[in-house]
């Protein structure tokens, strides 16, 4: 085993998905020779503890990344597009959580237990994407069974945390769940409804054909990770009163029948996933057992009784860790061990 350390940069360092890929990179033991850590101005001045170190945030610049190696970008869109073309031109590789480089056909877009070869496209412009939270979680099932089985089309709902939206969706849930309890009045800024006691189904914005961007990343990121342009997905996505933990209601049509027993055996020996699946003593995967852990829980496996080839499935994971930090880590590790 090489002994390589390298010099790693986190833009969005104060984020809530910045702050997770910090702890990703503390609990994963990443081979880390320095670390930097980015924001906007308004957080210069800050420290963020690394490994029982306090660091300073520093603002994120065109030339932040000279002398780095890697650099996890959790920022935002607009930042990353801006941003980095300069980490990659200085020989820093990006992996970026954002949407801004997802679908641009030089740039691979990646699930470690899914496509990991697609890593080595990353000299095209020295930048890898991290799917979308929803569809990395939905992807991680169900590639083995597009591999054995074949999938003709998806039809999925979300059920998705305010986590997602980032750390103001996450106070703001919270301080709208206190006021409405205590009689007071509440403001609504990160959302257009009250998202307390509410369900939104309105993710990201609303584009000319009815869907919304986030209902159709769920289509084209799932055709690129799964390399097939034939599946067909239709998508629901809806903002819950959860705190973490993102929930789906998957169903499947597949090309080859398949039982719902050969799903659960299938899926049982897939990596980075867990079967919960025991209805009949209340058991089944939860936002909240989710939460804080890195595996993809998949339960109510059963067949669709309304077609021939058809299986519906519940799938829950940590949108912060698996949906998105955690994610960013592996795609890092897989870089750093093989490509670097
Ligand atoms: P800051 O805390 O300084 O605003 P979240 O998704 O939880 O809202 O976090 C977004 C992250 O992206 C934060 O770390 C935020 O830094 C950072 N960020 C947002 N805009 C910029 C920008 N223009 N330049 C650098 N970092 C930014």
């Amino acid at each position: 085993m090489s002994n390589k350390k390298f010099n790693v940069a986190v833009a969005g360092a104060t984020g809530a998905v910045g702050n997770q890929m910090i702890t990703c990179l503390e609990e994963r033991n990443f081979p880390v020779k320095s670390i930097k850590f980015l924001a906007s101005r308004r957080s210069v001045g800050r420290k963020l503890d690394y490994k029982g170190n306090a660091i300073p945030v520093e603002e994120l610049k065109e030339d932040s990344f000279k002398g780095f190696d890697i650099a996890l970008f959790s920022a935002g869109g607009g930042t990353s597009e801006k941003f980095a073309p300069f980490a990659a031109q200085d020989g820093c590789v990006v992996v970026d959580n954002s949407s801004a480089w997802r679908m641009d056909p030089k740039v691979p877009l990646v699930v470690p237990e899914v496509n990991p070869h697609a890593i080595a496209q990353y000299t095209h412009k020295g930048i890898i994407a991290n799917p979308n939270c929803s569809t990395i979680q939905m992807v991680v099932p169900l590639h083995p069974l597009h591999k054995k089985y074949g999938i003709k089309r998806i039809v999925v709902s979300t059920y998705q945390a305010v986590s997602g939206t980032g750390k103001k969706a996450v106070d703001e849930l919270d301080a709208q769940t206190r006021s409405i309890l205590n009689f007071k009045s509440y403001e609504t800024e990160v959302y257009p409804h009250p998202i307390a006691f509410n369900c939104l189904p309105h993710i990201d914005v609303f584009l000319e054909n009815g869907y919304t961007k986030e209902e159709m990343k769920m289509l084209h990121e799932t055709r690129k990770i799964l390399e097939d342009d034939t599946i067909g997905v239709t998508a629901t996505t809806v903002r819950v009163p959860v705190f973490y933990g993102h929930s789906e209601s998957i169903n499947i049509e597949t090309i080859e029948h398949v039982s719902a027993e050969a799903v659960r055996a299938l899926l049982e020996k897939t990596s980075g996933v867990k079967v919960v699946d025991d209805p009949h003593n209340n058991i089944y995967p939860l936002a909240i057992d989710a939460a804080g852990q890195d595996l993809t829980l998949v339960g109510r496996i059963r067949e669709d009784e309304s077609i021939s080839n058809g299986i519906n499935m519940w799938v829950v994971a940590d949108n912060i860790r698996k949906g998105a930090a955690t994610n960013t880590v592996q795609i890092a590790e897989i870089l750093a061990k093989d490509y670097l």
